[in-house]
């Protein structure tokens, strides 16, 4: 058989994989509403696009969630031997920092919707409860931070994804190949 993608070693579980592509895909449309909807001002009604947002934000909450508690038992497949450790190091520091990001953003989004009286819908199907109280100064800065911290997360995903490529078609190591869709699962 080639030594192609199907026969990475120690590849990502499908599961894993499923998590990193449909987070990526949620984050991307999120970005892309997040960009378009109108500007939110006092007295801004959470319709259209900012409902949107919402949702998208509420639902990449309950993904992200469940992936890292699913995470913490479930360990990632032994790095690359040709991976020098510290290199390998900073990898997985980033992506514990991606983690926290993907949680610490959208509970300040909540945060503040809360602070605007903006029910937190996950559609119309989960009602949740507010995380800060009409009005509160609190809630109203952490929409500052929250739109702060989209850009760190941008930045962070940018140089990650950087790393990705720079692997696979400079080094020509199996780092991507191990997490793409095609690649055969290590247990
Ligand atoms: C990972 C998920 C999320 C990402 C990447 C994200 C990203 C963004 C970005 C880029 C902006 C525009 C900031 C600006 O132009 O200043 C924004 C604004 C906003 N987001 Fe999110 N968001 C997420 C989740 C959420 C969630 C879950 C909620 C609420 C339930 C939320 C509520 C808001 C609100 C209310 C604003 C307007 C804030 C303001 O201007 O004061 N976001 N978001
Ligand atoms: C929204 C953007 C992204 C986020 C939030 C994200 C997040 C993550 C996280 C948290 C991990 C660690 C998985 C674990 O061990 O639990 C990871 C791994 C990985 N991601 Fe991403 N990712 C993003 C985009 C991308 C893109 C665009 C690529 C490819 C160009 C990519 C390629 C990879 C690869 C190859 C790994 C495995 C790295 C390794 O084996 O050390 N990611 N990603």
């Amino acid at each position: 058989m080639r030594q192609d993608s199907l026969t990475t070693p120690a590849a990502y579980s499908s599961l894993a994989r499923f998590f990193h592509w449909a987070t990526v895909l949620l984050l991307a449309g999120q970005f892309a509403i997040a960009w378009t909807m109108p500007d939110v001002h006092r007295g801004t009604q959470p319709v259209g696009l900012i409902a949107w947002h919402l949702s998208v934000g509420m639902l990449i909450l309950l993904l992200v969630a469940v992936r890292t508690v699913w995470r913490f038992t479930h360990p990632a497949p032994p790095e690359l031997p040709s991976i020098p450790r510290p290199l390998a190091a900073v990898a997985r520091l980033t992506h514990w920092a991606l983690y926290l990001l993907l949680i610490a953003l959208p509970l300040m989004g909540w945060a503040n919707a809360s602070s605007r009286g903006w029910p937190s819908f996950l559609g119309t199907l989960l009602p949740l409860p507010a995380l800060t109280p009409e009005g509160s100064p609190f809630g109203h800065s952490l929409g500052d931070w929250h739109g702060v911290f989209a850009w760190v997360l941008l930045a962070l995903v940018g140089l990650h994804a950087s790393a990705a490529l720079f692997h696979h078609f400079v080094l020509r190591d199996a780092t991507l190949r191990r997490m793409l869709p095609a690649s055969r699962d290590s247990a």
